[in-house]
């Protein structure tokens, strides 16, 4: 081949990929590169951010690779990629890849997948991302904290053939409780946070700084990647004028639908991705709220629309779904039937349920006692050694597992090593096809998921909110 061939190759590829198109020839010259494995560092240390923007005062944050959140990193499905991560803070850190299915001993629990890594050594992460979609990375140790104090970045698995769109933005969503004097309030964990919503804070960033505009131009269309990593924060996004199409939840493509109520609920650790139209007129400016607490709606963010004109008189017409990822499909008919009841917190009039009694505490939830329990036993923590299964799946299995809140809380419940098909919230069926690894349940839900039990290993299935489990929501199940 001569070089001016290549030349024109490596150009053709190049006007190939900007528009968007995907022909066998960029195909064939990229998959030498989708064996090679990509390697990747990322370092926990302390850190200053100004959440604010540039001129606003610092806040000392704990970052990855020096940065609030840290770095997106941005990976191939089907592509092994190896992640050597340093701890530069001066207690324990584990990276847990939330949402990947990988083998269990890179899962990031510490003591019950890894040993934790101890100040100033490093560990090293090897996995190949079956699935492409929208994760995130964050500390698995001393979560409250290491979260609390800004630990987590967004981990996106491009697809081989992605979507016809204009862009693709990620909003990484924190929630920072901050003093007058913008530092991070103090403190692991308190009684009414932890047997009540959680440590919900004062102010929301988006991609680290308090947001003010998103640029957008008219007639494009957007893919959207939004992840919440509050502590315990539930967001519920109403985008102004706009339309946004749901195209997949926490990573796995789903049907694609439009929000019943246009709302867009992301409680902790769960994600969403959209695909928005925007069909405002050059040099508007539309909201997008977040008006999930009553009384305490806020502008999260604003949608500006430049002066440019339009970039297309219609929508594109190309189709929104994604392609499915390789997840194996339960086979109900033949399934292990399980059944996980959440209990405790507190109660109207300051009551605490049940939990503190029956296991002999006089101050429930607070100095890491627990106010919460996964049928009848509490796990505190953040993982470690010795955690005794609640249940063991036979390899290959399907579980139908059910979940139950008695409490009167809310409980974003997380499983890890697994993305679960969501069967039936309170008895109706759940549409559009949904997987989730984080399925919020409301008081005195009920949700019914399936899973093949195809990832040997022990894993952690527990409440996302920080300081629920911290303080008892938590437990193990195993798969031989
Ligand atoms: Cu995102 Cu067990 O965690
Ligand atoms: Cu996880
Ligand atoms: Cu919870």
């Amino acid at each position: 081949m001569n070089s001016d061939f290549s030349h024109f190759m490596s150009r053709r590829g190049f006007l190939v990929a900007a528009t968007g198109f995907v022909s066998t020839t960029l195909l064939t010259t990229r998959s030498p590169r989708a064996s090679e494995l990509d390697e990747r560092e990322l370092k926990a240390a302390h850190g200053r951010a100004s959440l604010a923007g540039p001129d606003s005062p610092w806040t000392a944050v704990w970052a990855y690779d020096g940065t609030v959140p840290g770095p997106i990193l941005r990976v191939q499905q089907g592509r092994p990629v190896r992640i050597t991560v340093q701890n530069g803070l001066s207690e324990d850190t584990t990276v847990h890849w939330h949402g990947i299915r990988l083998q269990n001993a890179m899962d990031g629990v510490p003591g019950l997948t890894q040993a934790p890594i101890k100040p100033g050594t490093s560990f090293v992460y090897e996995f190949t991302p079956p699935d492409a979609g929208t994760f995130w990375y964050h500390p698995h140790a001393d979560s409250l904290v290491q979260l609390g104090r800004g630990l987590a970045g967004a981990f996106i698995v491009e697809e081989a053939e992605p979507i016809v769109v204009d862009r693709d933005l990620v909003w990484m969503l924190q929630d920072w409780r901050l003093t007058a004097d913008r530092q991070i309030v103090p403190g692991s964990g308190s009684t009414m946070d932890a047997a009540m919503s959680g440590r919900v804070g004062n102010v929301v960033t988006l991609n680290g700084t308090v947001p003010a505009d998103q640029r957008v131009r008219a007639g494009e269309r957007v893919r959207l990647r939004i992840i919440n990593a509050s502590l315990a924060r539930i967001m519920a996004l109403r985008f102004e004028g706009h339309h946004p199409i749901i195209v997949a939840i926490d990573g796995q493509p789903c049907d694609p639908y439009e929000a019943e109520d246009g709302r867009l609920v992301l409680a902790p650790a769960m994600r969403i991705d959209v695909v928005v139209d925007m069909q405002g007129d050059p040099g508007k400016r539309h909201a997008v709220i977040d008006d999930y607490y009553d009384g305490l709606a806020y502008t999260l963010i604003t949608l500006a629309y430049d002066n440019a004109p339009p970039l297309r008189a219609h929508p594109l017409d190309a189709p929104v779904g994604l392609p499915r990822n390789p997840l194996s499909e339960p086979n109900l008919g033949n399934a292990e039937r399980q059944e996980i009841v959440l209990q405790g917190g507190m109660m109207g009039g300051g009551k605490l349920a049940g939990v503190g009694g029956m296991m002999g505490m006089a101050t429930p939830g607070m100095n890491g006692s627990p106010a919460w329990a996964i049928n009848g036993m509490s796990m505190t923590g953040d993982g470690h050694a010795g955690m005794a299964p609640q249940f063991t799946l036979k390899r290959g299995t399907t579980c139908h597992l059910t979940m139950r809140n008695e409490t009167a809380w809310w409980h974003p419940m997380h499983i890890h090593g697994f993305s679960m098909s969501v069967l039936a919230r309170n008895g109706s069926p759940v549409p559009h096809r949904q997987w989730q690894d984080t399925v919020l349940l409301a008081p005195k839900d009920t949700i019914e998921c399936a899973f093949v039990a195809d990832n040997p290993g022990d894993w952690m299935l527990h409440c996302h909110v920080a300081d629920h489990q911290m303080a008892g929501l938590m437990t193990v199940f195993r798969v031989t």
